[in-house]
């Protein structure tokens, strides 16, 4: 029915907005990035120049903000974002936010605020939704749930590709290390840590066109349906 929910979580370059808003496509369904709700937070964080240790300070500041996503299926990642009423899309992809999102995205308090935005957004159902703690905590009796993945050095070579497309003069060592970091920060997390949950369907990318994994996809959701 359409109150299906799908939950798609990784770790950062398996694919998961490319493929999730796809499967959203062909669904007519609502495509939610969580990511980018927490991307915005920490560029208002960067613009303030607030302190990273002051863990009330940035709670207040998710809580004293407004984070929008307005579905924009004809753009390269299916959401436009705004911060305040600011259109700030291109803003949270840059290399420096994605260097500060997961010291943002450890602060548990920070995280409630977001993750109530997020129910709310899944809450008539009809929606992929991808992130970290979709399956886990944001939705964790969905209908689906899949945890997608690639090689380490498919999902570095994916993150260089998108920046350099984007005009971001990094190197691929850079993005190396950003995105390990960044894995390890998730994953080390105590609040709501990445990780596959056991009811998660587990889908590899590497080496796989776009259109097979989203078939696959769309295979289990009509098994469930
Ligand atoms: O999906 P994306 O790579 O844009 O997410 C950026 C960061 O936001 C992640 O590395 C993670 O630290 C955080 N995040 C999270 N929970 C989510 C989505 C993203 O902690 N549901």
């Amino acid at each position: 029915s359409d109150r299906f929910r799908i939950a798609i979580d990784g770790p950062a370059g398996a694919g998961k907005s490319t493929v999730a808003r796809r499967v959203a496509e062909r669904l007519g369904f609502l495509y939610v990035d969580t990511g980018a709700m927490y991307r915005a937070l920490t560029l208002k964080v960067l613009e303030w120049g607030a302190a990273w240790e002051d863990r009330s300070q940035l709670a207040r500041i998710a809580r004293e903000s407004r984070v929008e996503l307005v579905p924009a299926p004809e753009t390269p990642r299916g959401n436009q974002v705004f911060l305040d009423g600011r259109e700030v899309t291109e803003a949270v992809r840059s290399p420096q936010v994605g260097r500060y999102v997961s010291r943002l995205a450890a602060v548990a308090a920070v995280r409630d605020v977001l993750v109530e935005q997020q129910r709310a957004l899944a809450a008539r159902g009809g929606v992929v939704m991808d992130g970290r703690d979709v399956g886990s905590v944001i939705l964790p009796d969905a209908e689906l749930k899949i945890f997608l993945t690639a090689t380490p050095e498919e999902r570095v070579r994916r993150r260089w590709a998108e920046l350099r497309a984007q005009g971001f003069d990094v190197t691929w060592d850079d993005v190396a290390r950003d995105v390990s970091e960044r894995d390890r920060l998730d994953q080390a997390r105590s609040a709501s840590p990445l990780r596959r949950m056991p009811d998660a369907v587990e889908v590899e990318t590497t080496g796989r066109d776009v259109d097979a994994v989203v078939d696959e996809i769309l295979r289990l959701v009509e098994r469930r349906r």
